[in-house]
């Protein structure tokens, strides 16, 4: 199979290349080339910002093409320049309108596509892939469009898998702060079984759209999975209330000064808990959530980039004072 990922340098994409050069499939990638991808697999450094972008690319005919994009016009110029006879989209979760209700499956009601070629900031990150899954419908030949949740795993940058686990290891106190709702749901999905999914997918030409992501846990759960990773002498989880985390700036989800995974809004309880039986019976398959916690505290205790999620031991030092002064 001759195979062109639009991407290979990033979290995901480097995953699918390093797999796609393991299992021997003639893998071309293209992208601007911040990082690199995997030893071994040819790169075409090109800006799909621009409108003769895919040009080095455009005279082959490509068994199968791998897109990224989160932006409709890098999809709409990839749609009307290439020549494949199956695509494989890249979407997300975040393609959903409502996730006050369990289990949403791939006909839930969708945000409104975006209509610009371009994201203006976050918020339109799912009308825009919502768009870019439209053009690549679109596109002659058949498409797997997959629908990730959260991807965590080695090389998670954004640490909203890692930190809980390198928190573990690395305690402040006698016990780690963490979110005060230990049954809210959680999923993440391993960036690998994730690569691994999308290339199954290439490979047979799966025609369909499709949720993917790991097991529903609740927040508790994955907190215990990262205890068992550390181990003997690993600290005890202490709940945080609410109203003092909001009090003190702790951020949900994600960023700076934040508990990841925290979701404190009934409109998005949810998210966590996708229907993913259309892609198992395409052949998903995930693995235990403790090796992947085993992974990422391996990826964390050696990430050379600044630690993006969680609170820094000054900010958790500080929060454990207040909730002893506060009894
Ligand atoms: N991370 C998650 O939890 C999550 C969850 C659901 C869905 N997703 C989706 O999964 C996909 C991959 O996520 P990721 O975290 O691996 O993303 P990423 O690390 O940001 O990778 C994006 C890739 O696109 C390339 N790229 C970006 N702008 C480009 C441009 N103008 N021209 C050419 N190439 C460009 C980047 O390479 P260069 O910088 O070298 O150009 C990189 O290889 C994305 O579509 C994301 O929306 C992610």
């Amino acid at each position: 199979m001759n195979l062109l990922l639009l991407g290979g340098t990033g979290f995901l994409g480097r995953a699918i290349a390093t797999l796609a050069r393991d299992r021997g499939i003639d893998l071309t990638c293209l992208a601007r080339g911040s990082a690199l991808p995997p030893d071994g697999v040819p790169l075409i450094r090109a800006d799909r910002d621009h409108q003769d972008a895919l040009e080095p690319v455009a005279d082959r005919e490509w068994d199968a093409v791998i897109d990224l994009s989160r932006q409709p016009g890098q999809v709409r110029r990839a749609v009307r320049d290439l020549t494949t006879s199956h695509w494989v989209f890249v979407s997300t979760a975040n393609v959903y309108a409502r996730f006050d209700r369990l289990e949403p499956d791939e006909d839930s009601e969708l945000v409104e596509p975006l209509e610009v070629d371009e994201m203006r900031g976050v918020e339109d990150y799912g009308p825009a892939k919502v768009a870019c899954e439209n053009l690549i419908r679109s596109a002659p030949g058949t498409s797997t469009i997959v629908r990730p949740g959260l991807i965590g795993g080695p090389g998670d940058v954004s640490g909203r898998s890692g930190y809980y686990v390198w928190r573990f290891a690395n305690p402040t106190g006698p016990d780690i702060l963490v979110p005060p709702d230990l049954s809210l749901p959680v999923s993440l999905i391993d960036v690998d079984d994730l690569a691994s999914f999308i290339l199954t997918c290439a490979e047979h030409r799966v025609a369909a759209t499709l949720n993917t992501t790991g097991p529903t846990h609740t927040l508790g759960e994955v907190l215990e999975a990262c205890r068992e990773v550390v181990g003997d002498g690993a600290p005890e989880i202490r709940p945080v209330p609410a109203d003092i985390l909001e009090r003190e700036g702790v951020q949900q989800w994600m960023g700076p000064r934040s508990l990841p995974l925290w979701i404190n809004d009934p409109e998005w309880r949810f998210f966590a808990t996708l229907d993913t039986s259309g892609a198992r019976s395409h052949g998903l398959q995930t693995r235990p959530l403790v090796e992947t916690m085993a992974r990422t505290l391996d990826y964390e205790e050696n990430r050379t980039e600044p630690r993006e999620a969680g609170l820094t031991d000054d900010e958790e030092i500080a929060l454990r004072e207040t909730l002893e002064l506060e009894g």
